[in-house]
């Protein structure tokens, strides 16, 4: 059993409360920071392994600062994204442009950037030639299709998802980018989610060493650059175990040594978002009623648009109650929010200790595809985002949203301006 611990103190989280109000995100500096570390380490037997931060998953500059100043690269999928990216001084190599469906704008402002362009289509080649663009860097996005069977809940089967290009696709799409004389040249793929088995991770990376070297083979050239993804899980249930990095750096190794004599100045590396800012995220929310019809429900002050995961997968958040942790958690609750949707629960029939109005639940493993993920559904307002330095000093990152920050984009006299 893992023990789902908070990293700040009682103390710290009611005084941020009657500073800033509830609800809040919080995140924790100094553990995604440590993690980060260890992620590196764990890699560091390779010359050029690199971690692009997938940016969809907190999309906050101070957040993308702090993993900046360990190394770490931005993998960005729009426009907002890109531009978040360069606002924290990340371009070229340190910014992998991972987009599908792509507006010509986007592709425009990564070429800018110089970032790693990774095209999702082969259709897209015919999109950079229209606009006149020859990225320095480019990259391909593989679909393996049937032939891998291996997706999971969140993500779905290759097969039926809409990204990447099929196998010919990709090859014929490296063979011209080696005919255009582009010498930066790299595949990609995002096959797994939220997995927490080294067998999947490894299948990815194998996978991806494979294809290495078939275009090594049939075209004579080193890819100069091979992303495993996303994916990584993390211990969202206090029974899960969350991934062994070391052992996954090992066991990365060893397939590198068996596979990939000759792409020692290849860059390796992944764009985790959930694995980098998502155990070091908590949402803090105030019980504000309680009320008793066919089950217990307790209604707090977030609702699903401060966190979506819990109503649209289904996915499990642990959920403490401040200062009542070593309390019996005797009572079963249905712990919701104020949509006029059903699926606005953060919790289903949970066992809980005794809530009372007042108390603070923290709502955890939010730090990642959180925020990010609001919607103003109801005309609800997304919430503030606060960073807890790896000194201990309180930053809030992100204050809350306003009526007139949801009404700026209407005009129509009377409302609020
Ligand atoms: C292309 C791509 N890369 C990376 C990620 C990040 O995935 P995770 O946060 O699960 O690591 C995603 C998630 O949606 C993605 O679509």
């Amino acid at each position: 059993m893992n023990v789902k611990k908070i990293p700040f103190s009682d103390e710290l989280l009611r005084e941020i409360a009657t500073t800033y109000g509830t609800p809040f995100h919080i995140y924790d500096e100094k553990g995604m920071k440590d993690n980060i570390k260890k992620f590196q380490e764990a890699f560091s037997w390779h010359a050029d392994f690199k971690e692009y931060f997938a940016v969809k998953a907190t999309p906050n500059p101070w957040i993308m600062k702090s993993l900046k100043e360990v190394n770490v690269g931005a993998d960005c999928s729009s426009m907002a994204e890109l531009i978040l990216a360069e606002a924290v001084g990340l371009e070229g190599e340190d910014i992998v442009f991972s987009s599908n469906d792509t507006p010509d704008e986007e592709f425009i402002k990564a070429n800018e950037l110089n970032a790693i362009i990774n095209l999702d289509d082969e259709s897209n080649i015919a999109d950079l030639e229209r606009l006149n663009i020859c990225p320095k860097r480019i990259c391909f996005r593989y679909n393996p299709g049937p032939d891998v069977n291996r997706g999971n809940g969140i993500i779905g089967k290759p097969e039926e998802a809409k990204y990447g290009m099929t196998h010919e696709q990709l090859l014929r799409s490296v063979h011209w980018a080696k005919e255009k004389g582009i010498s930066y040249i790299g595949i990609h793929t995002m096959i797994i989610s939220a997995e927490l088995e080294l067998k999947g991770l490894l299948g990815t990376i194998e996978l991806m060493f494979d294809l290495a070297n078939e275009i090594k083979n049939k075209e004579g050239i080193i890819v100069n650059f091979i992303d495993f993804g996303g994916g990584i899980g993390i211990p969202y249930k206090p029974e899960d175990t969350a991934v062994d990095l070391e052992r996954l750096g090992e066991e990365t190794r060893k397939l590198y040594e068996k596979k990939m004599k000759g792409f020692d100045n290849t860059r390796i590396c992944f764009e985790c978002g959930r694995s980098i800012t998502g155990p070091y995220g908590f949402l803090v929310t105030e019980a504000i009623h309680y009320k008793h019809i066919y089950r217990n429900y307790i209604g707090v002050d977030a609702c699903m648009a401060d966190l979506m995961r819990p109503g649209m997968y289904g996915a499990y958040h642990h959920i403490t109650v401040l200062g009542k942790e070593n309390t019996i958690h005797d009572q079963v609750y249905d712990v919701v929010g104020s949509l006029c949707e059903n699926c606005d629960k953060f919790a289903i029939q949970r066992k809980l200790p005794e809530i009372e109005k007042g108390d603070l639940l923290i709502i955890h493993d939010t730090g990642a595809h959180g925020h990010s993920m609001g919607f103003n559904y109801n005309g609800r307002l997304r919430h503030q985002e606060i960073l807890v330095h790896n000194d201990g000093s309180v930053q809030q990152i992100r204050r809350n949203e306003t009526l007139k920050d949801l009404f700026s984009t209407l005009d129509f006299p009377k409302l609020i301006k």
